[in-house]
């Protein structure tokens, strides 16, 4: 019979947690890499594997027989056909009635053949990730088990092995005791997720050691921690000491290079016992809270961060070291320079490339609770059981010990963190006391505040110097964290700008107040990548309920600065450009560049562009120091590369006066329900029921209705205020005249914005006045009090053009697209495209494709064009609204059916309301407004 250890938190035979090492033989050459190891074999690759529908199915002596399947470690059950996809955010994927674990409970029978050569030495056998535990056994015998799925279990199998062929056995089984600390915001996965591998190593080796580092004036003190039982050598900066047993040395380093995202300078350590040599690299710096400040090597840096899950569209939690890798590069393209491994700790392989590109990092602990807030239906943080209850402690203070202890060598990690939503109390401080007790490192943690905020125990006994929040918003932390006369510690968002969809918008009033004090120490922007599901029929990205899971949330896991397969979008450039290591600043014809580091020089390359023609300049400038250049007059834009790529931008522009309209007189005649306008070249029709133009005729050309537009396809972020104008019938309402009149060779309707059963949205005066080749649409309007949403999404008209208008030519803020509070990454300019690459295609469809403050837009078919001017807002889509918002995936858009062309008087803002604020005042659609907007009808010259 299995032993029901899954019932319980605790870890059987495993060794205990030690610092990440691969040790080396004498022989082998020095490498980093640790498959050039001899001392390491690899077990990844092709296993068996048997499910089992229920840990009960599993036969007493299932170790004798082989899997029956092929699959491949590491990887996650499901992308194997097993078991079922399920996405839930904070709800427990199994009923909340701990400590039980759910008697349904899948299992997976992994084995595979290894071979080995004792030879008198020991033999170890390395897990780095197995979700959610597992039991091992080795020729048959049981060997351990393991829970906690992102620690690295580690067990000793000398006694197992034998020279030539061994089998391995791994059951692993969907859920244990310690799932109620596994409740991460994420898809729920089952497997061997990270690699496997033997260690060899000699009968006496070093089992642990820790590197301090510290910094004495313009010299580094490197500390080397013996915490093990044999005497070892370590050479470090062409010294070698002997360091016995339990005991400590200490390296000084002359002139010291220190490390820091900016500058990940390492230094070599090489440790030697017996016939293993260990290679660590050491970083030389110090991470610290002092009076009131965060400091990294004595400076008040700012975290410029993002949040990291594990995933890969492809593969789940399995991601590869180069998965990993083209995340950090591409993190550091974006001028990231810090990552929380959300919400647990990565690969150690991520760290030790954190360590040499440069990324500080908050480890955080394996632990997040967060269901038990809506296990009565409802969402109460002060149902908070587990936080509490005894059965829980051992494991809640043990995934904070392995965090410490696996990655406590590591120079980017420069902050602990003991998890993610799980609530305060005995249990927490206990891991808090743990994580004090082994390191000096400050130590994060969120899920404190609802339970204790304002009390003496959250400002001084709590044992946390740092204070952090997710998503408050910047007056929130103006007025009540730092005007809170009681706080000391220095501040940071652990989460904001959820990156849900189109934006984030608002990066900037974030990124003012962050550097307006040190006391602010910057923010981690949830999250980093969308987690959309490749798998099973359809070719595109799926999130929570594609799989036919009744317990999910949706699409709240597409929620990436980046998409699934790490594409950019608007957002990524907007938080690059907010993540810049230069500021630029402008007065009269002189251009102050600063740069923002505090450790690293910045050489590269500005350009600066005035009047058409781009001057190159290379510079060099020193941290914190600045460069003044001098500019010709008018706008300019300045763009800073190294090395071939653009780092950081900036652009000032002046507002262009509007091109005159010259009215011109017309004729009218009433037909039917039509008001027939001559003028010019063109001829018009009113519709008088409507107050809209239902069409136009110019150039011998017939153009359809031009529509009052109040919608746009709900993005992500619009997800409360959606509520509001559904609720109002938004959807629904329509323009209706009240009347018209005409004067002045104008038009002027009073009109309704106003669905079926509802008093009206909108009362507008509509005046239409006709040029040459054109027709202006002034409006004046006012929402009804009693609609009672905070704002409109837009304010507009739409006109839908035949699908060969295709070519689009613009003066806005592009190329990507723009909106009231994202725009600042983009450059004003003029760009030519194609209308049905203006589209940009979210997982789930929504709004997109907008340029803020365009002087013109001009759509064409090569024959004829459409033009618009004075809209702050336009778009020009290869999709309506209404396709765009019925669409649940973007492989579910229908055939393309013509052009929609877009100018809007004003279109709101983004936000990031799905879990932070609405966007901010300025940005949205005023509930009153004045404006005009000229369509004009012609050939193309
Ligand atoms: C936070 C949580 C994250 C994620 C986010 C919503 O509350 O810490 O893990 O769930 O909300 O996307
Ligand atoms: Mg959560």
């Amino acid at each position: 019979m299995l032993k029901p250890y899954y019932k319980d938190t605790k870890s059987v035979g495993t060794t205990p947690a030690r610092s990440y090492y691969i040790p080396f033989s004498r022989a082998d050459k020095k490498s980093y890499d640790r498959e050039d190891s001899s001392r390491f074999t690899s077990l990844c690759g092709a296993w068996k594997i048997t499910p089992y529908e229920s840990v009960l199915d599993v036969p007493d002596d299932f170790y004798n027989n082989d899997g029956a399947d092929d699959i491949a470690v590491p990887s996650c059950v499901q992308y194997y056909g097993y078991d079922y996809f399920q996405y839930t955010n904070d709800r427990f994927p199994f009923p909340y009635d701990p400590p039980r674990v759910p008697e349904r409970n899948p299992a997976y029978h992994y084995s595979r053949y290894f071979d080995c050569k004792v030879g008198g030495e020991k033999t170890y056998i390395v897990f780095e990730g197995v979700d959610s535990c597992f039991y091992i056994f080795v020729n048959g015998k049981a060997v351990g088990y393991s829970q906690i799925s992102h620690r690295i279990s580690e067990f000793d199998i000398t006694d197992y092995v034998k020279d030539g062929k061994n089998k391995l056995d791994v059951l692993v089984l969907k859920w244990n005791m310690g799932s109620y600390l596994e409740d991460q915001d994420k898809w729920r996965f089952t497997g061997i997720f990270r690699d496997v591998y033997l260690l060899r190593r000699p009968h006496n080796h070093i089992t642990d050691y820790k590197i301090e580092t510290r910094i004495h004036g313009a010299d580094g003190i490197v500390a080397f921690i013996n915490k093990s039982d044999v005497q070892v050598a370590v050479t470090f900066g062409g010294e070698t000491q002997s360091v016995p047993a339990r005991a400590q040395s200490e390296f000084t380093v002359k002139n010291a290079r220190l490390w820091s995202a900016e500058t990940p300078f390492l230094y070599d350590m090489v440790i030697q016992s017996d016939d293993e040599v260990i290679y660590n690299r050491v970083g030389i710096r110090v991470t610290e809270v002092k009076d009131g400040l965060y400091l990294f090597n004595g400076k008040p840096i700012k975290f410029y961060g993002v949040n990291r899950h594990d995933f890969h569209p492809e593969k789940g939690y399995a991601v590869s070291r180069e998965d990993m890798l083209t995340d950090i590069k591409l993190m550091k393209s974006l001028n990231v320079n810090a990552v929380r491994t959300s919400h647990y700790p990565s690969s150690p392989l991520f760290y030790e490339m954190c360590d040499e590109y440069g990324l500080y990092v908050m480890s955080e602990a394996d632990l997040e609770s967060h269901g038990f807030v809506k296990s009565d239906g409802g969402y109460d943080w002060a149902m908070q059981a587990i936080p509490q209850d005894k059965n829980f402690e051992q494991s809640i203070v043990e995934r904070s010990v392995c965090n410490v202890e696996e990655h406590k060598n590591f120079a980017c990690v420069v902050m602990w963190s003991l998890g993610n939503e799980s609530g305060w109390g005995a249990n927490e401080k206990r891991a808090l006391e743990a994580v004090v007790a082994r390191d000096d490192r400050p130590v994060h943690y969120e899920s404190i505040y609802p339970y204790v905020v304002g009390d003496e125990e959250y400002y001084n006994g709590s044992g946390l110097k740092t204070v952090s929040r997710m998503y408050s918003t910047p007056d929130w932390i103006v007025n009540e964290y730092l005007n809170d006369a009681k706080e000391t510690r220095p501040f940071m968002l652990c989460e904001y700008a959820h990156a849900m969809g189109n934006g984030p918008g608002g990066l900037k009033e974030y990124w003012e107040l962050f550097e307006s004090t040190d006391r602010l120490m910057g923010g981690f922007v949830w999250e980093w990548a969308d987690h959309g599901v490749k798998y099973g029929a359809g070719d595109g990205f799926k999130y929570g309920g594609d799989f036919g899971e009744n317990l999910h949330d949706g699409n709240f896991c597409i929620d990436g600065i980046v998409s699934p397969d790490r594409q950019f979008k608007a957002g990524s450039l907007q938080m690059k450009y907010y993540y810049q290591p230069l500021k630029f600043k402008r007065a009269d014809n002189k251009l102050t560049v600063t740069n923002k580091n505090f450790f690293g020089a910045q050489t590269g390359e500005l350009v600066i562009t005035q009047n058409g023609k781009a001057q190159k300049r290379g510079v060099c400038i020193p941290p914190r120091e600045s460069v003044v250049l001098d500019l010709a007059d008018g706008d300019a834009t300045a763009q800073y590369y190294v090395g071939g790529a653009e780092v950081a931008r900036a652009q000032f522009v002046s507002d262009k006066p509007r091109a005159k309209f010259v009215c011109e007189k017309i004729k009218t005649e009433l037909c039917g329900h039509a008001l027939i306008v001559t003028s010019g070249d063109n001829e018009y029709r009113l519709d008088v029921q409507s107050g809209e133009v239902e069409s136009v005729r110019a150039g011998g050309a017939e153009y359809g209705r031009i529509s009052l537009n109040v919608l746009r396809a709900p993005i992500d972020n619009d997800m409360y205020i959606r509520q509001k104008w559904d609720a109002r019938y938004l959807k629904f309402a329509k323009p209706c005249a009240r009347g018209y009149r005409v004067e002045n060779d104008s038009v002027i309707f009073d009109i309704i914005v106003a669905a079926d059963s509802l008093v009206p949205v909108i009362d507008a005066t509509l005046t239409y006045s006709f040029c040459k080749s054109g027709v202006r649409v002034a409006i004046d309007y006012k929402v009804n009090d009693v609609t009672k949403f905070e704002f409109l999404p837009r304010i507009g008209w739409t006109l839908k053009l035949d699908r060969s208008y295709d070519k689009l030519k613009y003066n806005a803020y592009g190329d990507g697209e723009t909106y009231s509070d994202m725009y600042e990454y983009a450059i004003k300019g003029e760009y030519e495209c194609s209308v049905k690459d203006e589209y940009k295609h979210y997982v789930k469809p929504q709004e997109s494709g907008s340029h803020y403050l365009p002087d013109y837009a001009e759509v064409s078919d090569g024959k004829r064009v459409v033009r618009v001017e004075g809209m702050t807002s336009f778009s020009a889509l290869p999709y309506s609204t209404a396709q765009l918002e019925n669409a649940a995936h973007d492989y579910e858009l229908p055939e393309r059916d013509g052009t929609y062309l877009s100018a809007d008087y004003y279109m709101s803002g983004l936000g990031t309301n799905a879990c932070g604020p609405l966007p901010f005042d300025g940005y949205v659609t005023p509930n009153a407004g004045a404006d005009a907007i000229c369509f004009y009808f012609g050939e193309k010259r």
